[in-house]
């Protein structure tokens, strides 16, 4: 980022620290922020798809395929590779080293790579002794591990949270050995940001120890559960442990209800209501999907334009549930230009009709708006009511004028 931007960045943090807009909890740090993801990251993931089977091809392919299918120009651009693509070991000078069979070129190589496309490079470590995987953890190595990252080029760190003391357990741990979560994260937060290159850094503690509450002065975004898995039931009770989050993020910091799992195996209207839940709440919009063979239906979902436009809306103001009655709920989300974003869900197993209005949904004032429905591109005019017949488990989802 040039020195100005850098430099505009930080002055409208701290105008919206002042205000008050944003604030940690009493009692932390001051917010360290580091002038990145003003918009909620847009991206890929490996994970989901390929577990701990990321490989260098795997990751330069993907990135010719968000190229090649327009998701990078869509906004996508951050190729994050996830656990498990390290050596057993550090080498004797105690620093981390890729694994020699599925990274033979090493890291800074597939950095240029991904970098000469336009895109960015993320990669995963623990704030831990071990990885969930059983990798190196960065406990006590944070410095080295933050310097060796910088020096690859990579841009983002998403950093995950077992084996989390001396003698713990993969996800658990008991006898006071857990080193205290925030001292963790704040250790690989400075580490980063002393390393003076821009890395968005990615907390990912599954929301527990209320992190919502202090993730702001700590990271720019964190997980608010545990692991999302490919199916409606799962995708829905993210969205129910999340959607009442909203107060916690805006510019620089935010929510992560997980990576999204379009084209994994729920139904054609369940991504698509991902997709829309996900923008709504203002959720970074990573891809946790096969992108090298993804099929058409599932890349239309990823680079809706108008769905993208409310994610990323500069305001970055997420979208309240403004009713949620038996399984019927309705959303509205505040947009830069006056415009506001509005969800009508139905949770349930049977087509239903969804009513809210414009009063509802913050908008008084005119005699008339006019409602745009994002998926099908119709456009209508209403006095107030804003009604739709909605599919089980579906979205419409209108941009109100
Ligand atoms: C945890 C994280 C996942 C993934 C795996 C890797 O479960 O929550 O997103 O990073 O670890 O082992």
């Amino acid at each position: 980022m040039p020195r100005a931007a850098w430099a505009a960045a930080v002055v409208v943090l701290l105008i919206a620290a002042l205000l008050g807009l944003r604030s940690a909890a009493a009692g932390d740090p001051p917010l360290v922020h580091n002038g990145l993801a003003t918009t909620p990251p847009m991206g890929w993931n490996d994970y989901n798809a390929y577990g701990l089977d990321v490989t260098d091809a795997l990751v330069r392919q993907t990135a010719d395929r968000m190229v090649a299918s327009g998701m990078r120009d869509a906004g996508y651009l951050y190729v994050n590779i996830d656990d498990a693509w390290m050596a057993d070991s550090r080498d004797r000078a105690g620093n981390l080293r890729p694994d020699a069979a599925r990274f033979p070129y090493g890291i800074k190589a597939l950095a240029d790579y991904v970098h000469a496309k336009g895109l960015r490079l993320g990669i995963y470590e623990d704030a831990g002794v071990k990885t969930c995987g059983g990798k190196p953890g960065s406990l006590g190595h944070e410095q080295q591990d933050a310097d060796l990252f910088a020096s690859w080029g990579v841009d983002y760190v998403k950093y995950d949270n077992c084996y989390a003391g001396p003698g713990c357990a993969q996800t658990s741990c008991t006898g006071g050995n857990e080193v205290p979560v925030k001292q963790r994260y704040a250790a690989m937060r400075d580490a980063l940001v002393r390393t003076g290159r821009p890395i968005v850094f990615s907390i990912c503690n599954w929301g527990t120890d209320a992190v919502w509450t202090w993730g702001s002065g700590y990271g720019n975004l964190w997980r608010t559960t545990a692991d999302i898995t490919p199916t409606y039931a799962s995708m829905l009770s993210i969205f129910h442990a999340s959607v009442g989050l909203v107060g916690y993020a805006g510019p620089g910091g935010w929510n992560d209800p997980d990576m999204l799992e379009i084209g994994n195996g729920m139904t054609a209207t369940e991504d698509r209501t991902e997709f829309s839940l996900w923008a709504e709440m203002a959720a970074p919009l990573i891809s946790g999907s096969d992108l090298v063979g993804a099929s058409p239906a599932t890349l239309a979902v990823l680079t809706d334009a108008d769905v993208i436009a409310v994610d990323q809306d500069s305001l970055g103001r997420p979208g309240l549930e403004v009713s949620a009655d038996g399984g019927l709920d309705v959303l509205a989300r505040p947009l830069s230009n006056g415009d506001v974003a509005v969800v009508l869900f139905n949770e349930t197993g049977t087509a239903a009709t969804l009513t809210t209005s414009a009063s509802r949904i913050g908008k008084t004032g005119a005699t008339g708006y006019s409602l745009r429905d994002l998926w099908s591109g119709a456009t209508s005019i209403t006095t107030g009511t804003i009604s739709a017949v909605v599919p089980a488990h579906g979205v419409v989802m209108y941009r109100v004028t």
